[in-house]
């Protein structure tokens, strides 16, 4: 784990809710598990004080990059920022995807939910697995690549419906190994059943709103199902990812 402050390569706006923040870094780049986060905050902002915790969206050689929906002020003042601008870093944070090699893997995204899993597919791929990526989101604007399939709610790109009903029909014309998933609660509960009705282990990247990032303020705390009681955990620390089948899931 590193705690860095280093300049902004480029921040790319994808369209009016996202944008893409560039670094460039040896150190960083080394040795980051699918599904890690950084702490990020610009440390000249008088708000906000506390950093903002961000998946890792691409590494190649020294470069890394980070897919970010606007959406406070905090992202809104990264997503302004100019090349150059120094930004302050901690991580890699989080336990990350465990990996699986040979097998049948869906990778399953919702809208920002996406960020984690190109990464993922790209390692999935690289121990020989054969992929089968869905995306989901409400309209165009939450889709980042023509080459998954893609699926909206309003019909605008893609298949049109629920990701999680496209990956039904899915799983009744293919065997998978297991399954892989980030995106919102509600999307990723109705998946954690799919899978469970047909045996398929899923792994699952929570997302809670995150103070230290570090297990330190017991801010992010989930509850787990272990053996036959009920334990809390830490999204920031013993997470991000959870085996989806022990997730107690928020009524
Ligand atoms: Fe502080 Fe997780 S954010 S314990």
């Amino acid at each position: 784990m590193y705690f860095k402050k280093i300049q902004v390569l480029k921040v790319e706006s994808v369209n009016d809710e996202y944008f893409v923040l560039r670094i460039r870094d040896k150190e960083l780049t080394q040795n980051i598990k699918p599904g890690q986060f950084f702490q990020i905050k610009d440390p000249c902002a008088v708000f906000p004080l506390l950093p903002r915790p961000f998946s890792v969206y691409e590494v190649e050689g020294d470069k890394l990059s980070f897919l970010i929906k606007k959406v406070g002020e905090s992202t809104k003042h990264l997503s302004l920022l100019k090349e150059g601008h120094i930004i302050q870093l901690l991580g890699p944070l989080g336990n990350g995807f465990p990996l699986v090699s040979n097998k049948k893997v869906l990778i399953a995204s919702g809208g920002i939910g996406y960020a984690p899993m190109t990464y993922l597919e790209q390692k999935l791929k690289e121990a020989g697995n054969e992929v089968w990526f869905y995306h989901g989101g409400r309209s165009s604007n939450d889709v980042f690549c023509e080459d998954v399939q893609n699926c909206t709610e309003d019909g605008s790109c893609g298949h049109v419906g629920l990701v999680t009903e496209h990956i039904e029909k899915c799983f009744d014309s293919i065997y998978i190994d297991v399954a892989y998933a980030c995106g919102p609660e509600a999307m990723l509960k109705v998946l954690v059943g799919i899978c469970a009705e047909r045996n398929i282990p899923v792994y699952v990247s929570l997302e809670r709103v995150m103070a230290c990032g570090v297990g330190a303020c017991y801010g992010c705390v989930i509850k787990i199902k272990e053996n036959d009681s009920i334990v809390y955990k830490k999204v920031c620390k013993d997470g991000p990812v959870f085996d989806g089948a022990k997730v107690i899931w928020d009524e």
